[in-house]
């Protein structure tokens, strides 16, 4: 005989609401993280070494979870567990994991070149995958999907091309959801920070010794632009301001030069000066 379950817990399952946001440990995700437990979601929160989410060991409504992007099987696997300890699919998934690796194009080992790439961007369309999936199973089929890409898709960070590729591919996969899903219950938001002040670069792997003054001058550029940066509380509270106002498209976060004068300039200009001004900005000359 099936069991029926209580229309109360019924009801009190399907007010849950349950985030999963993925590099929890630190920057712009750990921010993300106090705000969405702040607002009363349960979180599950990811790192590659679970030690790093000590934060908030005491809080029953944090759920760790290991996570390493380079393993695309397992983090397969982890997604899939956390999303049914979640009850069968995520409120809210934001896929904010990721890094950077600096050096020349023509000087970086292909295969590191690549495993870059596909960890920021296929194993993120992985788990981004499993998420609306797991939205269609829970009627009526609502759910939001963000991927943290980058400003570095308008305006490309220089000896970053496996970066910009990989957060270029994931705004186009936005993009793709984004028409895909209209007329359904699933958002997406491709959420686009600008230099945030956060511990990212210390993070980033130089794929090239950086012996020319000219690598120099850009990682300079590099470390200023992102110590000016806003902090990640500041960033994070604009991805949250988004999941409440709930609308599928594109969020640009960050200083007003950056995200919302540099992006207005750049449709407006044409490519030539648009490149022009990057290099000055970065030095790379
Ligand atoms: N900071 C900026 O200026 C900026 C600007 C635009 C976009 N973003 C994007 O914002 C997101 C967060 O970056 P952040 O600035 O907050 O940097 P961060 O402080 O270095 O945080 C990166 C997070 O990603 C996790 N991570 C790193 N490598 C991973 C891997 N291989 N597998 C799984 N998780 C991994 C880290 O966790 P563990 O190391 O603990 O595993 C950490 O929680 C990234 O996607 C980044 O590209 C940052």
């Amino acid at each position: 005989m099936p069991s029926l379950t209580p229309v109360a817990e019924t009801r009190s399952a399907l007010e849950r609401r349950t985030a999963w946001v993925s590099g929890a440990s630190s920057g712009l995700g750990h921010a993300v993280v106090a705000l969405l437990l702040a607002e009363g979601y349960d979180v599950w929160g990811t790192a590659r070494d679970l030690g790093r989410l000590s934060s908030w060991s005491g809080d029953p409504r944090f759920h760790a979870v290991a996570l390493d992007l380079r393993d695309p099987a397992g983090a397969e696997a982890a997604f899939l567990a956390a999303q049914r300890a979640a009850g069968g699919a995520f409120t809210v998934c934001v896929q904010n994991a990721g890094f950077g690796e600096f050096g020349a194009f023509a000087a970086a080992d292909a295969g590191v070149w690549e495993d870059a790439v596909a960890a920021l961007l296929l194993s993120t369309a992985r788990l981004s995958r499993l998420a609306v999936q797991g939205f269609a199973t829970r009627p009526p089929g609502r759910g939001t999907l963000v991927h943290v890409s980058s400003l570095a898709v308008e305006f490309p960070l220089p000896l970053m091309s496996g970066y910009n590729v990989a957060k270029a591919g994931l705004s186009a996969l936005s993009e793709s959801l984004i028409v895909e899903c209209r007329g359904t219950a699933v958002t997406v938001i491709d959420f686009r920070p600008g230099d945030t002040r956060t511990p990212f670069n210390q993070a980033m792997r130089a794929t090239a010794a950086l012996d020319h003054a000219r690598e120099q001058r850009i990682w300079a550029r590099l470390e200023r632009n992102l110590a000016e940066g806003p902090s990640p509380e500041t960033v994070a509270h604009d991805l949250i301001r988004a999941l409440r106002r709930g609308r599928s498209g594109v969020v640009r976060s960050g200083s007003f030069f950056q995200a919302r004068l540099g992006p207005l300039l750049a449709r407006l200009a044409p490519g030539g000066l648009r490149r022009w001004v990057l290099a000055q900005y970065f030095g790379v000359h």
